[in-house]
C-alpha cells in the first residue's frame, strides 16, 4: 500500500510547507523540512548502504550529488538494484516543462544527475518535454510553448547525454497510438475526487490542467514506447526528479499494478536554494535570484558578491571571533552542489566555520567553480546543431542502448 496522507489544497494551504508540483513554500520564511516531507509523501530516505551498492554495482564513485545529500530520498530503488545486480537493466525517464527560455543551476540538476546514471548503468533514456502542461499553467501560446521545448532541449543535449540512447520527446508531438492508450488505461483508474486530493485541483481550474496527470504519468510505463520497448513490458523504469513532482508518481505507482505494469521507481532530489537563502526553490522570474547557463562571468561574479546570503558575521573582528554559520551560508551550500572535491569542500568548511576564511574568499571560489561550469555549459550548447536536435527528437529504435 501506498501511504498518501495528502488530503487536499484547503488543509494543505494552512500547513507549514506546502510541496507539490507547482508550489514549493514554507510558512514565514522558514527552511523546507525534508524529514517531514519523506514521512508525509511516505517515500524513504537514500541510506549510506544504498550509496554503497551504487558504487559496487557500477564501479564507479558515486555522484556528488549522491555523496553530499542533494538526491536523498528514494521509491523502490533498492528493488532496481536487485534486479540489476541479477542481469536485468532498467530505464531512465525524467523531464522538464518548458516555461522559460534560459535554464538556471536548479535546473540543470536532475540532468546532470541523470547523466551520470546513464553512464555509470548504460542504460536507455527516455526526456519529457511537457510544452503542454506549460501551456496549460503558465498562460503560454501552443507555439510559444513549443518553441521553449524545442531551446530546452538544446540545454539538455548539452548536458551530455549519449545520443545511441536517449529519446527525447515532446508531448505536442509524440502522444498518440500506445502512449495514448495508456493515458486512458490510467484516467480511468483515478477519480476526479483522488486527483483533487492529490494534486488540490478547484472547481475553478479548468478542465486540462485536471486531465494532464496521466500524461506525466505513462512515460513510466515501456509500453508507452512501442519503437524502443518493443516485447519489453516487465522492464523497470526509475525517475530521478525534484521531490516536488512526487505527487504524479504517487499516482503513477498506485495505478500500475491495477492496469499490469510495473510501478516506476524514483530517485529524488531536494531543492536548489535560491541566492537570497533556503526557503524554497527558485522563482525563474525573479533573474536576481539565480545564476543562469546563459549569465556572463561579470554577471555571475556580480550575483554572487551582491545576494548570496552569506553566514558570515557582521565586522571582521566577530567574524574571526565566532566563525561562519554554515547553516545558513549560500556560498557553501552551492560550493556544496558544485565543488567536487571532497577534502577542499572539507578544508574550506573548517577554516571559514572557525573564522580563519572570510565570506569574500569563500565567494571567490564559489565564482571560479560556477563560472567554470557555466562557461563549459555555454560552450557545449553552442555545439548543439538543429540536426542533433533532430535526431534526439526522432521517433527511432535505439539498436545498442543496454550495451
Ligand atoms: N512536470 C515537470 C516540470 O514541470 C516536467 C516533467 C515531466 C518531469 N516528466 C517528468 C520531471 C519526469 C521529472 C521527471 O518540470
Amino acid at each position: 500500500m501506498e501511504k498518501n496522507k495528502d488530503d487536499g489544497s484547503n488543509k494543505e494551504q494552512e500547513e507549514e510547507q506546502v510541496v507539490n508540483p507547482w508550489v514549493v513554500s514554507v510558512k514565514d520564511g522558514g527552511k523546507i523540512d525534508y524529514d517531514k516531507l519523506i514521512d508525509k509523501f511516505g517515500c524513504q530516505r537514500l541510506d549510506q548502504s544504498l550509496i554503497d551498492r551504487v558504487e559496487r554495482l557500477t564501479g564507479r564513485s558515486p555522484h556528488v550529488f549522491l555523496r553530499r545529500g542533494v538526491f536523498f530520498a528514494h521509491r523502490d530503488f533498492g528493488e532496481i538494484l536487485d534486479s540489476y545486480e541479477r542481469g536485468d537493466k532498467f530505464y531512465l525517464y525524467t523531464g522538464r516543462g518548458p516555461s522559460s527560455e534560459s535554464l538556471h543551476l536548479g535546473h540543470l540538476i536532475p540532468f546532470l544527475f541523470t547523466k551520470y546514471l546513464q553512464d555509470a548503468f548504460k542504460v536507455p533514456l527516455v526526456i519529457q518535454l511537457t510544452d503542454d502542461e506549460k501551456c496549460m499553467w503558465k498562460n503560454l501560446s501552443v507555439e510559444e510553448s513549443q518553441r521553449l521545448a524545442r531551446e530546452n532541449a538544446k540545454d539538455i543535449i548539452a548536458c551530455g547525454f549519449d545520443i545511441s540512447r536517449t529519446f527525447i520527446f515532446s508531448d505536442f508531438d509524440y502522444v498518440g497510438g500506445d502512449f495514448y492508450k495508456n493515458m486512458v488505461r490510467v484516467a480511468k483508474c483515478v477519480t476526479y475526487n483522488k486527483a483533487v486530493g492529490i494534486f488540490g485541483f478547484t472547481g475553478e481550474d479548468h478542465i486540462g490542467k485536471v486531465s494532464f496527470p496521466p500524461i506525466q504519468a505513462v512515460p513510466s510505463f515501456p509500453s508507452s514506447f512501442p519503437h524502443l520497448f518493443s516485447g519489453n513490458d516487465r522492464l523497470r523504469c526509475l525517475i530521478p526528479c525534484a521531490i516536488d513532482q512526487d505527487p504524479y508518481f504517487r499516482m503513477t505507482r498506485d495505478v500500475a499494478p491495477r492496469i499490469g505494469y510495473h510501478k516506476p521507481a524514483l530517485i529524488e532530489s531536494s531543492f536548489f536554494p535560491a541566492l537570497q537563502g533556503e526557503t524554497g526553490k527558485m522563482n525563474a522570474s525573479v533573474p536576481c535570484s539565480a545564476i543562469y547557463v546563459t549569465d556572463s562571468a561579470k554577471q555571475i561574479k556580480d550575483k554572487i558578491n551582491r545576494y548570496a546570503f552569506s553566514g558570515g558575521q557582521d565586522s571582521i573582528e566577530l567574524h574571526r571571533k565566532h566563525g561562519a554559520n554554515l547553516e545558513v551560508d549560500i556560498p557553501i551550500k552551492y560550493l556544496g552542489f558544485f565543488l567536487e572535491d571532497d577534502a577542499e569542500l572539507e578544508h574550506i568548511r573548517k577554516e571559514y566555520g572557525a573564522g580563519r576564511m572570510l565570506t569574500g574568499e569563500v565567494k571567490k571560489r564559489l565564482i571560479e567553480v560556477l563560472t567554470d561550469i557555466v562557461e563549459r555549459h555555454k560552450r557545449a550548447r553552442a555545439a548543439v546543431t538543429d540536426e542533433m536536435v533532430d535526431t534526439f527528437m526522432a521517433v527511432r529504435p535505439l539498436p545498442n542502448m543496454f550495451s
